[in-house]
């Protein structure tokens, strides 16, 4: 079973993988991709308004069908993909954990069989105005930490802390206030017990983090 020749594998360590893949309207990747998505993922992109979000969707679960088929030795098309009340994706019946992340052009896609999975990538957008966003969602002890830091450490904070709130299944319900992760070694980590994390070397312009709840399946 092929994998997804278009996404690179990042990281490989201890049951944890991560592939990037490009988000791009190249016509072959995209129709692969949309040929993949069960009914439900279809009308869910025939539903976004906005042309680039539905190819970042199409493109994201497509390639994230592919590399679990070939994992799983499965057809990636019949893979059972549900939604828990959190709005967390999760595969039925196999013991593997995924996330999916997207930012302007780019996705990363991690798998684990060595317990709950969050992954997250942003653009370091530039635009007057992002870091004081980043800081609003971090409680008082972590904008101590940011306070002084260039905005690619603030949006590389950001990423830690959004793994780790993937990795627990969030959702958009909780404030991300509402989760206190301690930073260290200028962003290097970020420690919630029992989550470890990690930073992903992402092309230039962005920032990557996973974040894994170690747990049996
Ligand atoms: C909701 C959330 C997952 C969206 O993340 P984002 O940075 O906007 O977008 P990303 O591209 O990184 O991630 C989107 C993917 O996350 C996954 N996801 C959605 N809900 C999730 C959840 N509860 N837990 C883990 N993953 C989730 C989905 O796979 C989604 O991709 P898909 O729609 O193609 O299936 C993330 O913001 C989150 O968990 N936040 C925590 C709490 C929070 O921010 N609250 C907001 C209050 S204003």
């Amino acid at each position: 079973m092929e994998g997804a020749p278009w996404a690179k594998k990042i990281y490989d360590e201890a049951g944890l993988t991560v592939w990037q893949a490009p988000i791009s309207e190249d016509a072959k990747v995209l129709s692969t991709c949309f040929e993949l998505l069960s009914a439900s993922e279809r009308a869910r992109f025939e539903r976004y308004g906005h042309r680039w979000k539905a190819i970042t969707f199409a493109l994201g679960r497509g390639t994230l069908r592919r590399i679990l088929g070939a994992e799983l030795g499965e057809e990636p098309r019949s893979l059972q993909i549900e939604t828990d009340e959190n709005g967390k994706p999760f595969l039925v019946g196999r013991a593997v954990e995924f996330s999916v992340s997207a930012s302007r052009d780019l996705a990363l896609i991690a798998l684990s069989t060595c317990g709950a999975v969050g992954v997250d990538i942003e653009w370091i957008d530039p635009s007057p105005g992002s870091l004081a966003a980043i800081l609003r969602h971090c409680n008082s002890k972590e904008r101590q930490y940011l306070e002084g830091s260039s905005l690619a450490e603030a949006f590389q904070a950001w990423t830690l802390k959004e793994a780790c709130a993937k990795a627990l299944g969030m959702g958009m319900k909780m404030p991300l206030s509402s989760l206190e992760v301690l930073f260290s070694d200028r962003v290097e980590a970020a420690r919630h017990d029992p989550l470890s994390t990690t930073r992903l070397a992402v092309p230039e312009g962005y920032c990557g983090a996973v974040a894994t709840f170690p747990q049996e399946l």
